[in-house]
């Protein structure tokens, strides 16, 4: 059996002080270096949909690629606390029809926890799936499976009416139980004040330096994207050029007969 980090560890690293690391992942191979590199928690996000399967949006991810993707990252991590994130409209409908699909993360793909995103009007799921024994991530701020109803993306909270709710938001989420909340793009003020007020961790990503930890997504922070960097995000390295470039040295030494030299043939 595996010793992995679950709900208690994240709740004293919060207790005692210390930040909490978080990055998503989609894939065992990805998932083993960040776990060796000892980050706390992988969620297989829902972003899934735009870093790994070539969508605009997270809306079109579903239950089972989802679950597929989570029982990856489960094998490739020995420690990190792996946290599925639910896709759209797999716990909206009811909180008995999320209870089911949530139970799916735990008993097929081996996750520690579930994500929802939303505040007060997802609290009675949240309650219904942890008085059910499934550990749960809220998600408030930018809520990307909202996006069209939104219409796009932006930082949420500047408005004091906002504010307002998102501290309700917040509220609800702890109240319904969940181990810890992500804040999604949210003016640095509000979230420390979220932080400050609430009694369990957050986790920011765009949130400020405040939040109780930090989430990224891992083609941000590696550099596997060209073309979009949002601002919250730090490059930590560029493996999308270093990834080019090997591609086309490997391209070039099989045009020009030089790949597989005498080390890679068999006489
Ligand atoms: O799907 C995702 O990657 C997320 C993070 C941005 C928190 O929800």
């Amino acid at each position: 059996m595996k010793k992995s980090i679950g709900v208690r560890e994240i709740r004293r690293l919060y207790r005692d002080g210390e930040k909490i690391t978080a990055a998503t992942a989609y894939d065992a191979a990805m998932a083993r270096l960040a776990d060796e590199a000892g980050i706390d928690m992988l969620l297989v996000g829902d972003s899934l949909g735009m870093t790994m399967l070539g969508y605009k949006t997270t809306l079109p991810v579903t239950l089972r690629q989802s679950l597929h993707h989570t029982a990856a990252v489960v094998r490739g991590s020995k420690r990190a606390m792996v946290v599925g994130d639910m896709p759209f409209l797999t716990y909206q409908v009811s909180p008995e029809r999320a209870l089911l699909n949530a139970g799916r993360y735990l008993q097929e793909a081996g996750a520690a926890a579930v994500k929802l995103e939303g505040g007060e009007r997802i609290a009675e799921t949240i309650a219904r799936l942890v008085n059910s024994g499934i550990p749960v991530l809220g998600h408030i701020g930018i809520l990307p499976q909202s996006v069209l109803a939104e219409g796009g993306y932006r930082i949420h909270g500047r408005s004091d009416e906002e504010a307002a709710s998102l501290l309700l938001d917040a509220r609800a989420v702890e109240q319904a139980g969940a181990f810890a909340v992500v804040l999604e793009g949210l003016p640095r003020k509000l979230s420390a004040r979220i932080t400050e007020t609430l009694t369990i961790p957050t986790i920011g990503i765009g949130a400020g330096p405040e939040c109780s930890g930090q989430i990224q997504v891992m083609h941000d922070l590696l550099g596997l994207f060209k073309d979009f960097v949002p601002k919250h995000c730090k490059r930590y390295a560029d493996l999308g050029q270093a990834a080019r470039d090997a591609f086309q040295k490997y391209r070039n030494e099989v045009r020009e007969g030089v790949f597989p030299g005498p080390e890679q043939t068999v006489e």
